[in-house]
């Protein structure tokens, strides 16, 4: 028997695998030599063939076939076709969302011309991510823990466990992102005295607030327990991209004579060298944009795309998306009558440098560590003491 931990991401997945020996965790590798494996599912048509494509192949074939590309199914885990979220995510998604057949209320994707429900999208990316890791590991992956969100309720929890099923996989325990993210950064539960843990994680497509303490359980050993938890669904790293590639489609346009937004292949271009740029900001204070051929006006000429952008220049761009994820951190402790001198220590991982400072601005002597990656990536955990 062979055991993973599993992050399934909106928008990336992680799997982990606990070393006795070591006691510790390691990332795996999947067999695109990544730690990370896009959360997307997609149906390529050749020669009258069907095939599936999953992960980082499922992104790069999705230019050539976006309506049969699924990304961020895991907004629709669970969820009625009527669901609000559903709605939205019908005008932002590039494929079909219907209600199921037989009068099944829950949502459904299409995939050419064929509707699956989400859980069986979801146990597809799983499905890889059990055979990679099988590779990994040198013997067949049979068990699994999968984290969820702290806010799923019993329907998107039942889902994700069906896609664990259906991928083969023992579903050991579903757990809570933030319970995950609290003990990879080594934080424990069975530590002395009352302690409270606020979870900052910015992922590609959501942020979420969650606030954990620490409890015993019926036979006396610690555990994370979530005490509230908020955030926006509709706020994440996709954002903080969409500013950059904002500024490369008026850098086409100036020269080109042409607006490039509705060029689909040009913005998924676009937003991929935009991401790029933005991680190298964390480190640089400058970033080359390159695009070679990056887009052609009708009759006009081929435009590379070659232009520099500053960290000061995005500091100041994203000012707003910051400034609205402090204003939830503030909602959050205040929930818990907690204040940001309760905050006493944590080790972090920066998103961006600037989030980082924020986190830690009323925290003396706190400072962000770099580069600790493990669970759900994108995360801050900070300890309050009290
Ligand atoms: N070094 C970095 N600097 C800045 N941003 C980064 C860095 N590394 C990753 N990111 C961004 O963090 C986000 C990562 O999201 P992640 O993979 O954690 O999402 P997810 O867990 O799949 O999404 P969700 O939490 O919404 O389910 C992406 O937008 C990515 O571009
Ligand atoms: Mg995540």
């Amino acid at each position: 028997m062979k055991a993973i931990g599993i992050d399934l991401g909106t928008t990336n997945s992680v799997v982990a695998h606990y070393d006795p020996e070591r006691a510790g965790a390691t990332v795996l590798t999947n067999s695109d030599g990544e730690n990370l494996t896009p959360s997307v599912v997609g149906l390529r048509t050749r020669d009258g063939q069907e095939s599936i494509l999953v992960g980082r192949t499922a992104v790069n074939f999705g230019v050539r076939q976006p309506k049969d590309t699924i990304v961020s199914v895991k907004r629709l885990m669970g969820r009625d076709f009527a669901d609000p979220v559903v709605a939205r995510s019908r005008g932002q998604l590039n494929y079909e969302i219907t209600p199921g057949p037989d009068d099944d209320p829950r949502a459904h994707v299409v995939m050419g011309e064929q509707a699956y429900a989400p859980a069986h999208v979801s146990s597809l990316i799983l499905e890889k991510l059990r055979r990679d890791a099988s590779r990994a590991l040198g013997g067949e992956v049979t068990h699994a823990v999968i984290t969820v969100p702290a806010y799923f309720d019993n329907a998107q929890r039942a889902a994700t466990r069906e896609a664990g099923e259906k991928a083969n996989l023992v579903v050991k325990k579903i757990i809570d992102e933030p319970t995950a993210a609290a003990i990879a950064f080594g934080l424990q539960a069975g530590q002395e005295g009352r302690h409270r843990v606020l979870v900052y994680d910015m992922g590609g497509g959501t942020f979420d607030i969650s606030i954990l303490h620490t409890a015993r359980d019926q036979q006396g050993h610690g555990q994370f327990q979530v005490l509230s938890f908020l955030g926006d669904s509709w706020l994440g790293g996709d954002d903080f991209d969409r500013i950059i590639v904002e500024e490369i489609i008026r850098w086409v346009t100036e020269r080109s004579g042409t607006d490039p937004s509705t060029d689909a292949r040009f913005l998924l271009e676009a937003k991929r060298y935009a991401e790029q740029a933005k991680k190298q900001l964390s480190q640089d204070r400058e970033a080359d944009i390159t695009i070679p051929a990056a887009f052609r006006a009708e009759g006009g000429p081929l435009v590379d795309v070659e232009m520099t952008i500053t960290r000061e220049w995005f500091e100041e761009q994203i000012e707003p998306l910051v400034a609205r994820t402090m204003s939830l951190v503030q909602q959050a402790l205040t929930k818990q009558d907690l204040t940001p001198e309760h905050i006493s220590a944590g080790p972090g991982v920066p998103v961006v440098p600037r989030d980082q400072r924020r986190v830690g601005d009323p925290v003396p002597g706190l400072r962000a560590q770099p580069g600790r990656r493990s669970g759900g990536r994108g995360e801050q955990a900070l300890r309050a003491d009290r």
